[in-house]
């Protein structure tokens, strides 16, 4: 099994103190983490609101990292020019919010970012099929969006694990790199079981914040990261291994 590309933690600002979002993200950029995710919800694609584009081009000069705008508004293609100028290096979106799949991911590489496409639990894979060449990321939702401090749905790890699948071939025809993010109910505990499962980037809010110590938590991650590397290497490709290392 070819071994992962190096991991990503991206907290998600939806559980950070909203009074204190600049001193939020400064304290958990120094404690490590590699990216900043920001929920956009609308209220309509979601049963929930929360910041636009004026509050991460506020956030922005206080974030020496990639912001990964996580769109979860109906339509998309009028934030997506908003969010690059507020600064927004990664926009992601929900193909069943928008009319034209291919026309949104290709405005967000012309704006000069980052391009993602996230599918909900109950969304399928084959969203991917023609689209593979305009992605640079793939977000797997691993609870139904709308809220920080969910469960992670366990049949997650089986879709991630074809989500792998489809990365590595697309890389092995000669496709270009994507990351594939887990978002929703990642911890400590469960975190080495998804990076088994193949993923890169693990979005993590109500773990992380509102925590009293966010360097120990973040340590806690990268430990779970690596044990999941370990699962990974020790494993072969019969089915009880598989079983293992997705325990
Ligand atoms: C949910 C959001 C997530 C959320 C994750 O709709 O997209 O990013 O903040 O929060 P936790 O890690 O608490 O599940
Ligand atoms: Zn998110």
């Amino acid at each position: 099994m070819p071994d992962l590309p190096a991991a990503c933690i991206a907290p998600s600002l939806l559980s950070a103190d909203f009074a204190r979002l600049g001193e939020e993200v400064r304290t958990v950029t120094a404690a490590g983490a590699d990216w900043i995710h920001f929920d956009v919800m609308d209220n309509h694609y979601v049963p929930n609101l929360t910041m636009g584009p004026m509050v991460c081009a506020a956030l922005r000069p206080h974030i020496q990292v990639p912001i990964d705008v996580h769109l979860m508004v109906e339509p998309v293609d009028t934030l997506i020019p908003a969010f690059a100028q507020a600064g927004a290096d990664i926009i992601s979106f929900h193909p069943e919010a928008s009319r034209h799949v291919d026309r949104s991911l290709a405005l967000i590489r012309d704006q000069g970012c980052k391009a993602g496409l996230v599918l909900n639990p109950a969304t399928s894979l084959q969203w991917l099929d023609h689209v593979m060449d305009k992605l640079d990321l793939i977000l797997l939702m691993s609870v139904n969006p709308g809220f920080g401090g969910q469960s992670f749905l366990p049949h997650t790890l089986a879709k991630l694990a074809a989500a792998r699948r489809r990365i590595d071939e697309w890389q092995a025809q000669g496709g270009q790199a994507i990351r594939l993010e887990v978002d929703g109910g990642v911890k400590p505990d469960n975190i080495a079981a998804i990076r088994a499962a193949g993923a890169d980037t693990f979005v993590a809010g109500s773990a992380i914040f509102g925590q009293p110590d966010y360097p120990a938590v973040m340590q806690a991650l990268r430990a779970g990261i690596t044990e999941g590397d370990t699962r990974r290497r020790t494993a072969s490709h019969g089915p009880d291994d598989a079983a293992t290392m997705l325990r």
